[in-house]
C-alpha cells in the first residue's frame, strides 16, 4: 500500500499500548481510524488523541473472542463507513508464569484472543481488503513466535501460530492473484506499554518503545514487508536457530537472558 490518506483502518486492542500508538500514527498518516476494543469506554481517549490532531477516529466496542459480536461489528461499520482498507489484528493477552501455575482458562483465553480472534477476524474483513483497490493486513505476532518461552508457553505458542497463519494467508492471496493486498507480520521482543512488566529484557534486546515501532509498523504496511523484525537481533534469530544445533541455540538464548526474562512478569496487573 503506497499510500494511507483517505484509508479505512480498523485497529483491534485500540485503547491502550501498541494498538492505540498504532491508530494514532496512521492517522497522522490520513488514515481514517476504526478503532475497537473490547473495553469501549477506554478508546474515548484514542479518539480524542487522533481528534485533537485533526485526524478522523471512529470507535466499536469489540471482543474478538465473539465471531457473533466480530459479524455484528462488522455489519455496522459497512453500514455506517463502508468497507475497510487496512486490518491491523493488534489485540492480544498474556499470563504469564510456570505453565502449570497458570489457571488453564487463562491458557485457553490466550489462544482465544490471540489466535482465534484474530483467525476470525480475518475471515471476517479480508473480503473487504479483497473488495479495496488496495488492502492491507497486518497481524501483530511477537519476537517469542520464533522461539520458546520458559514461563510463556501457551503465549509463545499463541504468537507461533500467528506467525504461521499470517505467512499462510500471504502466500495464499499471492497464489490467488490478488497482488493488490499485503501482508505483514509483526515481530517484536518486549514492548514499554506494560503488557509485560516485570521482564527482564535479554541481552541485545532492549526494551522497545510503541512510539519507535508504530514508525517501523507504518514503514512495513507502506513499504509492502512481509515481516517487521524489532530490535535488530530478533531479525537473526531464524537464521540462528535454523544454523545452530538445537542444544546450541538454547544454550545462547540461555546466556542471552531469554530463558529467565519472564520469571518476574508481573503484566498490568488489572485483570
Ligand atoms: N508488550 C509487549 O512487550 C509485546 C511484545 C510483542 C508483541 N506484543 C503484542 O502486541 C499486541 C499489543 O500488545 P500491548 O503491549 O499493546 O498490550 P496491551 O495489554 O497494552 O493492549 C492490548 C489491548 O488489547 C485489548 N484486548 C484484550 N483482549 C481483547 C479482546 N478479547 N477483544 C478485543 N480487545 C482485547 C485490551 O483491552 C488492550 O486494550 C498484542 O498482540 C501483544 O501480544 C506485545
Amino acid at each position: 500500500m503506497k499510500d494511507l490518506r483517505g484509508k479505512l483502518v480498523l485497529v483491534t486492542g485500540a485503547a491502550r499500548g501498541l494498538g492505540k500508538n498504532l491508530a494514532i500514527r496512521l492517522a497522522k498518516e490520513g488514515a481514517r481510524i476504526v478503532a475497537t476494543d473490547l473495553r469501549e469506554s477506554d478508546l474515548n481517549e484514542t479518539a480524542q488523541a487522533i481528534r485533537s490532531t485533526g485526524g478522523v477516529a471512529f470507535t466499536y466496542g469489540l471482543d474478538v473472542t465473539e465471531p457473533a459480536a466480530i459479524e455484528a461489528t462488522r455489519t455496522r461499520i459497512h453500514d455506517d463507513l463502508g468497507r475497510i482498507d487496512v486490518l491491523v489484528n493488534n489485540a492480544g493477552v498474556v499470563f504469564g508464569g510456570p505453565f502449570l501455575d497458570v489457571p488453564l482458562e487463562k491458557h485457553l483465553l490466550t489462544y482465544k484472543v490471540n489466535t482465534l480472534g484474530l483467525v476470525a477476524m480475518t475471515h471476517a474483513f479480508l473480503p473487504d481488503l479483497i473488495a479495496r483497490s488496495e488492502g492491507h493486513l497486518v497481524n501483530i505476532a511477537s519476537a517469542s513466535g520464533l522461539l520458546g518461552l520458559v514461563n510463556g508457553a501457551t503465549y509463545a505458542s499463541s504468537k507461533w501460530s500467528v506467525i504461521g497463519f499470517s505467512d499462510s494467508i500471504r502466500l495464499e492471496l499471492e497464489e490467488q492473484r490478488y497482488p493488490h493486498v499485503g501482508v505483514t507480520t509483526v515481530c517484536p521482543s518486549y514492548i514499554s506499554t506494560g503488557m509485560f512488566s516485570g521482564v527482564k529484557t535479554p541481552f541485545l534486546t532492549p526494551m522497545l518503545t510503541p512510539e519507535g515501532l508504530v514508525d517501523k509498523i507504518t514503514k512495513g504496511i507502506l513499504g509492502n514487508k512481509p515481516m517487521v523484525l524489532e530490535p535488530p537481533l530478533v531479525k537473526a534469530l531464524p537464521v540462528m536457530k535454523g544454523l545452530l544445533p538445537a542444544r546450541m541455540f538454547e544454550y545462547l538464548a540461555d546466556r542471552f537472558g531469554v530463558s529467565s526474562s519472564m520469571k518476574q512478569w508481573r503484566g498490568h496487573g488489572d485483570r
